[in-house]
């Protein structure tokens, strides 16, 4: 595991962008695993400038979401679908693009294509995640056990409490998700996690603690072989 250590969120997004083009300078039918919140934003701007200075091309790249409230519609300017539309997939020239579908009517067929077409596509080249203030990645919820392939699940409380600065009231936030598994996250060739601001220091001293709970799901990135952590000094403490 390697740790960037950043001066603040522009420098973390600027890096994390670069390392993404990068990526797709190596290999340009890489697959992304990208991810929603307010921590990668900055990264997907940096990485829309560079594609229109014709620094970066996503013509061969595949990307697929980690997760998405459920149920939600695709319009709802809350949903991932039209965060990801926003932030990059309406501003670059992406082969094709992936959101669990939060309008399915079956979501556990949903949820097991999902897995299917990540695997016929070759599997995640580059996984970018930020982390949830309580551990979370995805929405991989702390918990007593943790899932292998993409799942439904309920939000905890505090992630809803965290999650409602997007909405307008707390009551608004969807109970429930879909979201990539521990086990899909953990098949990605490469890792790339960011972490900003000081609400992310606990769970990035988990991390780096070295010791593996199912109460801080992010913990489980120890066994992965290859990941690196892009944090600003107010994350990093
Ligand atoms: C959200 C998302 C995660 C995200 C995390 C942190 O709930 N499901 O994928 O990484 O929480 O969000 P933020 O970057 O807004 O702090």
């Amino acid at each position: 595991m390697r740790l960037i250590k950043c001066k603040d969120y522009d420098e973390m997004s600027k890096t994390a962008a670069e390392m993404v083009a990068g990526q797709l300078l190596l290999k340009p039918a890489s697959v992304l695993g990208l991810a929603a919140g307010s921590t990668p934003i900055g990264m997907y701007a940096k990485l829309v400038s560079m594609y229109e200075a014709g620094k970066v091309d996503f013509s061969e790249a595949t990307a697929f979401n980690l997760d998405e409230y459920y149920p939600i519609s695709r319009e709802s300017d809350q949903s991932y679908y039209f965060y990801m539309e926003r932030h990059l997939y309406s501003k670059v020239n992406l082969k094709s693009a992936h959101i669990p579908d939060g309008e399915a009517d079956d979501a556990y067929s949903e949820c097991e294509n999902y897995d299917k077409m990540m695997e016929t596509l070759g599997g995640i080249d580059l996984q970018i995640l930020g982390i949830g203030g309580n551990g979370h990645i995805g929405f991989n919820e702390p918990g007593e056990s943790l899932n292998a392939g993409t799942h439904i699940t309920e939000l905890t409380q505090s992630t809803i409490e965290a999650n409602a600065r997007f909405f307008e009231s707390r009551e608004q936030v969807p109970a429930r998700a879909i979201t990539m598994g521990i086990g899909s996250i953990m098949k990605a060739r490469k890792i790339l996690l960011l972490a900003s601001g000081k609400n992310k220091r606990e769970p990035l001293k988990k991390l780096l603690a070295g010791k593996i709970t199912t109460a801080s799901p992010v913990t489980i990135l120890n066994l992965h072989p290859d990941v690196v952590i892009i944090a600003d000094i107010e994350a990093i403490g």
